[in-house]
């Protein structure tokens, strides 16, 4: 099976669904696109953030996309890749994943987005600072709602917050 990558908002389940999906295909090897970046620099996410800015991660996110497909190649290693929120939103990064892997857009309503987030907030620096969650989650779903849909292949409902059966899906429409 080639590669196989999780796209979506943040709170959508890509985490989740990606630790369902390795227990499926155990042949397959599962990297967060932020766990790598963080292993990658030595620094957290949130550091990153406050140290250099968001196009300074945008380019890590690039750089880690690009060595991770060359690193398969070289290693007949396939993935499944749970990316960060905003991949989609540098253009390289839209190309590469959608050519180097079976990509699925978890899609999930405004209003799952928000009650997941309440309930796991995390750190994200992409929602600081800002005047309310649910504005700040329409603004950027605005933006990259059809940037999801450009980049998948196959687009899963997961307003249910079923991972396991999203998982199930996922496993059998990658090839
Ligand atoms: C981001 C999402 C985060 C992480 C970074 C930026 C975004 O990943 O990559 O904080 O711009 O949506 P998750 O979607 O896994 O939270």
């Amino acid at each position: 099976m080639g590669n196989i990558s999780l796209i979506g908002f943040m709170g959508s389940g890509k985490s989740s669904v990606g630790k369902e999906l390795s227990k499926l295909l155990h042949e397959m090897e599962l990297i967060d696109l932020d766990d790598y970046i963080e292993a990658m620099t030595g620094r957290t996410i949130p550091e990153i953030f406050e140290s250099e800015g968001e196009s300074a991660f945008r380019e890590l996110e690039r750089v880690a996309l690009e060595n991770i497909f060359m690193t398969g190649e070289l290693t007949g290693t396939s993935y499944i890749l749970s990316l960060g929120g905003g991949t989609v939103t540098t253009e390289a990064c839209r190309k590469a994943v959608r050519s180097n892997t079976a990509c699925f857009y978890l899609r999930a309503s405004i209003d799952t987005l928000v009650s997941n987030l309440e309930q796991w907030p995390g750190d994200r620096p992409m929602l600081r600072g800002r005047n309310g969650l649910r504005s700040r989650v329409r603004e950027l779903m605005a933006d990259r709602e059809p940037l999801y849909e450009e980049t998948a292949h196959h687009i899963i409902d997961v307003d249910d917050n079923d991972y396991a059966a999203a998982a199930v899906k996922v496993a059998s429409l990658a090839d």
